[in-house]
């Protein structure tokens, strides 16, 4: 998926148009397809079907040139290297089957997303009523601790068991499996997808009437917390400088957001699920503050 991010080996920059197509990658591999990213805001699309259908196509036509020759299809299910990008509602449901009739598997790739940050959707791909053959995990899954993890289907992982044994050195290890563990519970016992679920709705409504007095906020986006407010100038373009202005003042008072998107306009907001409605408040009132500053 153009924009997306993947990770750091060998194929995994191979996959990764974030990486490959930035200065110092060496460009798209032969071997990879590259699908353009669905977006519905800055598309020229005036809904999310039209922007579905006109992404699935442009995606199909590659599917179709080749044919029997996709391994697997890999995309979060929001772009977070592409600005906090949510996909159109039936954009996989459409690109799924279509991989898998000419004999690929579907990945999400929940490292950013996954594990109750979008609230209602504890898992990305639950947006989009669809079930991948393969979710991989990270970050989030140890609250810090170094630990990830590949699930899929009996099938798949049995394909392993073909004599090469398939191991390795860290691999199960109990003290990463007790934290992964342990975060699992805290977020169960704290309902912290309940509260990503309410603190993200109040903060989004936040931004968006913050959005309604400054016109360089010209889209409010994602789900949960896992938000992206993108910079636009008074020619609705790309607006880096004005977003790393926010980003950098945010940061003279210990208040830590990113900033993504093919133009770096984006400003990517995923704090600790812990975060609070007061913590809302602090955050757009000082973005407020900034704003009034021309
Ligand atoms: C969406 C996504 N996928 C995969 C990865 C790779 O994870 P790791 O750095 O643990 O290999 C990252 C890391 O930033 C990521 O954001």
């Amino acid at each position: 998926m153009e924009h997306g991010y993947h990770g750091n080996t060998r194929q995994g920059i191979d996959i990764s148009h974030y990486k490959y197509n930035h200065q110092g990658g060496s460009g798209k591999m032969e071997y990879i397809l590259q699908a353009p990213m669905p977006k519905v805001f800055g598309s020229g699309f005036s809904s999310e079907e039209e922007a579905s259908l006109f992404y699935f196509e442009k995606t199909l036509e590659e599917i179709q040139t080749h044919r029997n020759e996709i391994g697997a299809f890999i995309a979060e299910p929001i772009i977070g290297c592409g600005g906090q990008v949510p996909l159109p509602k039936t954009y996989l449901k459409s690109i799924y089957p279509a991989i898998r009739a000419q004999g690929g598997i579907c990945i999400s790739d929940e490292v950013q997303v996954g594990f109750g940050r979008l609230g209602n959707y504890f898992w990305g791909y639950e947006m989009y009523d669809i079930v991948p053959d393969i979710v991989i995990l990270g970050k989030p899954m140890g609250n810090g601790h170094p630990i990830g993890a590949v699930i899929t289907t009996s099938e798949i992982s049995e394909s392993f068991e073909n004599g090469l044994e398939f191991f390795s050195s860290f691999g199960g290890n109990p003290v990463s499996c007790a934290i992964g563990e342990a975060v699992l519970n805290i977020i169960e016992e704290e309902n912290l997808n309940d509260e990503a679920q309410k603190t993200g709705s109040y903060l989004k409504k936040l931004l968006k009437d913050l959005g309604r007095k400054y016109p360089e906020i010209a889209d409010v986006r994602g789900e949960g917390l896992f938000l992206g407010v993108e910079i636009l100038d008074e020619f609705n373009q790309p607006d880096k400088n004005r977003a790393h202005y926010l980003k950098n003042g945010l940061r003279k008072t210990n208040i830590l957001i990113g900033t993504d998107g093919p133009e770096d306009n984006v400003l990517k907001i995923k704090p600790p699920l812990y975060f609070n409605m007061d913590n809302c408040n602090t955050l757009v009132s000082t973005m407020e503050i900034l704003l009034q500053k021309k």
